[in-house]
C-alpha cells in the first residue's frame, strides 16, 4: 500500500522513533562531506521527487532538494502559478500524472483537503510540506533536534506560546505519539483545533490550554513559538496585540527549566513572537533545527518509499 505522510499519525510513534534514529545515524555517517555529495549507500538512486509549492518556502524547498540529493536521487519543482494546477487542472489529475512520472510527491499548499485529494489519487507517496492544518516534516526535525541535545521524549514537558496554528497542531499530534505533554499559552480566539488535543489526550498525553503565559512555560523542557501571522492570513493589528503577552522573552524563559531549549521553525519575526535575546541566545537551537530539516526529511522519504524498517 502507498505510504503517504500527511500527518504524523500516518507513520505512528514507532516509525517516528525509527526516523529519528536513522536521521542521527545518517547525519553522523556523512559528517564533513560536501553537502551535495550522496550518502555512501545512495538508497534513492534513480528516484525523483516532485515538489509542488503553492506557498513560499526557503527551508522546506532547499532541505527536500538536498535530502533527495544526499539519498542519491533528484528532485524537481513545480510552482502553483506556472504549472497547470495554477490554471485549474484538478488535483486528482495532477496526482495521476505525477505518479506516472515521479517516485514521490511533496506538496505545500493551503487547504488540507487538497493534499488529502492528492493522496487519494496518487499511486506514489504524498508528503505534506505544510498545509493550513499541519506541518509534520517540521516536527520530525524538531523532535530530532531535542533528542540530539539529550532530551528523552517520553514524559518531557513542552510549552507553546502564541498562535494555535499548523505547527502547534503537529506538535500536539507528536505529543500523543511520542508520549510527552504540552502546555499551550494562547490568547482567547486563537485556540488550536481541539481534535488534535483530544487525540493526544486519548493517547495519554497531558495537553493543557491556558491564557497564562507563565503557567504555560513553568518547568518546561522545551519552549516553542512561531509567527503570529501565518502564510495566507491577513495582517491584523488586533491579533498582534492579543499575542503580545505571549512573546517569548528572557523573563518567560526564566520560568522554564534551567537550560530549557527554545525552538522556532522559522522564518522568525524578532520583536514579535520572540525577542532577539532568546532566539539568538544560548538556549536557542534554531540553526540545528533548520539544518535538521534535511536529515529528518531523508528519514521521511525513506519511510514513505519503504526503505526504513519500522
Ligand atoms: N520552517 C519552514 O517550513 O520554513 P520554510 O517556510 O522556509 O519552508
Ligand atoms: N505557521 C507558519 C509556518 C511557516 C513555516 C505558516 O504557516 O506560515
Amino acid at each position: 500500500m502507498t505510504k503517504h505522510f500527511l500527518n504524523l499519525t500516518d507513520a505512528g510513534g514507532d516509525a517516528i522513533a525509527a526516523m529519528i534514529a536513522d536521521a542521527i545515524d545518517r547525519k553522523a555517517a556523512r559528517a564533513g562531506l560536501p553537502k551535495g555529495r550522496a550518502d555512501a549507500d545512495a538508497p534513492l538512486a534513480g528516484h525523483t521527487l516532485a515538489m509542488i509549492f503553492e506557498k513560499n518556502s526557503t527551508r522546506t524547498r532547499v532541505s527536500f532538494d538536498m535530502a533527495v540529493r544526499q539519498l542519491g536521487g533528484t528532485s524537481l519543482i513545480l510552482d502553483g502559478a506556472t504549472s497547470q494546477l495554477g490554471r485549474g487542472e484538478t488535483v486528482a489529475d495532477t496526482a495521476r500524472v505525477l505518479s506516472r512520472m515521479c517516485d514521490a510527491i511533496m506538496i505545500r499548499t493551503d487547504d488540507h483537503a487538497k493534499i488529502e485529494e492528492m493522496a487519494q489519487y496518487a499511486t506514489v507517496p504524498v508528503i505534506n510540506g505544510l498545509t493550513d492544518l499541519s506541518h509534520p516534516c517540521q516536527i520530525v526535525a524538531d523532535l530530532l533536534t531535542v533528542v540530539e541535545h539529550g532530551l528523552a521524549l517520553p514524559g518531557s514537558q513542552w510549552a507553546w506560546l502564541g498562535d494555535g496554528n499548523n505547527v502547534l497542531h503537529s506538535i500536539i499530534e507528536a505529543a500523543g505519539l511520542m508520549k510527552f505533554d504540552v502546555r499551550i499559552g494562547v490568547p482567547q480566539g486563537y485556540d488550536p483545533d481541539p481534535a488534535f488535543a483530544a487525540a493526544a489526550q486519548a493517547a495519554g498525553s497531558r495537553i493543557i490550554l491556558t491564557r497564562d503565559p507563565v503557567e504555560a512555560v513553568a518547568g518546561a523542557d522545551v519552549v516553542v513559538t512561531d509567527t503570529w501571522i501565518s502564510m495566507g492570513q491577513a495582517h491584523a493589528e488586533e491579533k498582534l496585540a492579543a499575542m503580545m503577552p505571549y512573546q517569548v522573552t528572557p523573563a518567560l524563559m526564566a520560568q522554564a527549566k534551567p537550560g530549557a531549549n527554545f525552538l522556532h521553525c522559522l522564518p522568525a519575526h524578532r520583536g514579535e513572537e520572540v525577542v532577539t535575546e532568546v532566539i539568538d541566545g544560548p538556549q536557542s537551537l534554531i540553526w540545528d533545527e533548520a539544518e535538521n530539516r534535511i536529515h529528518a526529511q531523508k528519514s521521511v522519504l525513506l519511510w514513505a518509499l519503504g526503505k526504513l524498517s519500522a
